[in-house]
């Protein structure tokens, strides 16, 4: 079989860590596949910048849209970020010949995530997403083609690594937010801008892309009641703790009498429950279900590896010719959204 070519826009974290994973293992994955996997092409900002990879031998484009549109490859990976601009125009132009596409970009699948799936499907072309919501965890797949005859309920979860390692650590250490947040930089979990971490809108990117996958309608993402963790001192935390519980910044969705009700905000978890166990960078996604009632997936959150290593496993199913199921989303009505209020999940 000819080798999959594939050309990755964006070489941050992710970008970089998945063209190192694809020259480190690729003898190993082509034993694997039985077909060749090919990094082909690269663009970026910079070309010069040190990123511990050889991309002497790649194609270089500082247009994504070019890269995405370029015959010389199979396989268009986004990994640029941002909700509009180059990430949506080089998308596009991929899906529009047909091409398939992995991202991880979840503010751009929040925005956009149904008009692109119908483009996908309409075009014949894979859309693959599974690293952007929770990482490492295969959390997508999971509700794509796992629980296809489940009706459910309830998703809700721990949804940003950036702030259950800055929770975590501030309930068993004395540091302080800032510190915290400089060393979740440092280690790659954070965005960009990490007020999207901090403030909640990362999670309710996250939130409505799982919401639209459960509840098969298109769930408009500003609707969702958005709190984040900038304002939780210590204090906070050492008196959840003594009253028995641990704060988690939470997503949650579920289907109210008044429509599917959508908020993301600190929540006291008790201490003893499964999801107040998921500390540090990991996160977790709980499904409440007719027929398994609650299953919760838990595994690292966010940072490069765990996150290429979901890219790479579109790639892997792409480069196998399996077809996932359509999203079959949604019709353009909406559920009625209900303001939440805040309490207890
Ligand atoms: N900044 C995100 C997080 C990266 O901390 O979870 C993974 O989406």
């Amino acid at each position: 079989q000819a080798p999959l070519r594939i050309g990755v826009a964006g070489l941050g974290n992710v970008g970089a860590t998945l063209v190192r994973i694809l020259q480190k293992d690729g003898a190993e994955l082509t034993r694997k596949l039985g077909r060749q996997l090919e990094v082909v092409a690269v663009a970026a900002r910079s070309r010069s910048r040190d990123r511990g990879i050889d991309i002497s031998g790649l194609e270089w484009f500082d247009d994504p849209v070019a890269l995405a549109k370029w015959d010389g490859i199979d396989l268009f990976i986004e990994l640029i970020g941002g909700e509009d601009g180059p990430a949506l125009a080089a998308v596009k132009a991929a899906l529009e010949i047909g091409r398939p596409v992995v991202t991880a970009n979840k503010a751009l699948l929040a925005k956009h995530g149904v008009a692109l799936a119908r483009m996908a499907e309409e075009a014949g072309a894979q859309l693959g997403f599974e690293a952007a919501v929770a990482g490492g965890i295969p959390v997508i797949k999971t509700l794509r083609e796992g629980l296809g005859s489940a009706s459910i309920a309830k998703v809700f979860g721990i949804m940003n690594g950036t702030c259950n390692y800055i929770l975590t650590r501030m309930g068993y250490e004395d540091i302080s937010f800032a510190d915290c947040l400089k060393d979740a930089q440092a280690l790659g979990y954070a965005e960009a801008d990490p007020s999207f971490d901090v403030e909640g809108h990362d999670t309710a990117h996250k939130l409505s892309i799982l919401a639209t996958l459960c509840f098969g309608y298109e769930i408009a993402p500003d609707k969702i009641r958005v709190e984040g963790i900038s304002s939780i001192s210590q204090h906070d935390i050492r008196v959840a703790s003594d009253l028995g519980y641990k704060i988690k910044l939470l997503g949650i969705a579920e289907r109210t009498e008044n429509g599917i009700e959508q908020r993301v905000h600190p929540t006291f978890v008790p201490k003893g429950s499964a999801i107040a166990g998921v500390d540090g960078v990991m996160n977790a996604v709980a499904l409440e279900t007719d027929h398994v009632h609650e299953l919760l997936m838990a595994g690292p959150g966010a940072g490069g590896p765990p996150t290429a290593s979901s890219v790479l496993s579109d790639i892997l199913d792409i480069a196998r010719g399996t077809k996932v199921p359509p999203l079959g989303v949604p019709s353009a009505e909406l559920l009625p959204f209900t303001e939440a209020p805040s309490r207890p999940h």
